[in-house]
């Protein structure tokens, strides 16, 4: 097995480039109807032995390196983004710090909060919990790219959000669900945000606003 030790490999012998000394130029050859040619006339080359059973296994083709950036390409709020990213790249700090969308917040970063949901493929997910490279060539929606509405008024109208930390996440979550249950009972509401914690309002402006909005 060669390393960075071994010597370089003898540029001068036959097969690197320089023919050996007696190798005289190729004969002619001729089609013939059938007729082998002078090629066909060639010794066989020995086929190589056979392995021995307990021969280590040959080396395959080397792999890609763990951890080498790969190529994701995704459309985000309806504009296509190609980028290089290490496959321990979060999704989250792919929009924030590469993409600049820093509206989605990161909060816990292990699933609890449900600050930085958005939407993939139209469905909420979060941020924290999904590598960039799983996203490659799904859409995804961020709050920077949610159409203002009735129900962002609402959040506004009802005082829904105070330091907003969670507000991204909340409307994510209930954009996707209302467009499946446009008319929740609060019990519903409340099993629908269960994932997004919000440490500011105690949530009873939230309801209010989905419901009046
Ligand atoms: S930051 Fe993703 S769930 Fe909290
Ligand atoms: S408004 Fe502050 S965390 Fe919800």
């Amino acid at each position: 097995m060669s390393g960075f030790g071994d010597p370089p490999p003898d540029l001068d012998r036959p097969g690197f480039g320089t023919p050996a000394a007696d190798d005289g130029p190729s004969p002619p050859t001729t089609v013939t109807d059938g007729a082998p040619t002078p090629r066909d006339e060639s010794p066989a080359v020995p086929a190589p032995p056979e392995p021995a059973a307990d021969d280590p296994p040959a080396p395959s083709a080397p792999a890609a390196l763990p951890g080498a950036p790969a190529r994701v390409s995704v459309r985000v709020n309806g504009e296509r983004h190609t980028a290089a990213v290490e496959p321990r790249t979060l999704l989250s700090d792919f929009l924030r710090h590469q993409l600049g969308l820093t509206g989605t917040k990161v909060g816990c970063e292990d699933g609890t909060c449900g600050s930085c949901t958005i939407q993939l493929d139209g469905e909420p997910v979060l941020a924290c919990l999904t590598f960039a490279i799983q996203v490659d060539e799904a859409q995804i929606t961020t709050i920077e790219g949610l159409e203002p509405g009735r129900l962002q008024e609402s959040f506004h109208e009802h005082h829904a959000l105070q330091c907003g930390f969670c507000t991204a996440g909340m409307l994510l979550t209930l954009d996707a669900y209302l467009r499946d249950h446009p008319e929740p009972t609060e019990a519903q509401l409340k099993e629908a945000l269960a994932g997004n914690l919000c440490r500011c309002t105690g949530y009873a402006p939230i309801i209010e606003a989905v419901r009046n909005r």
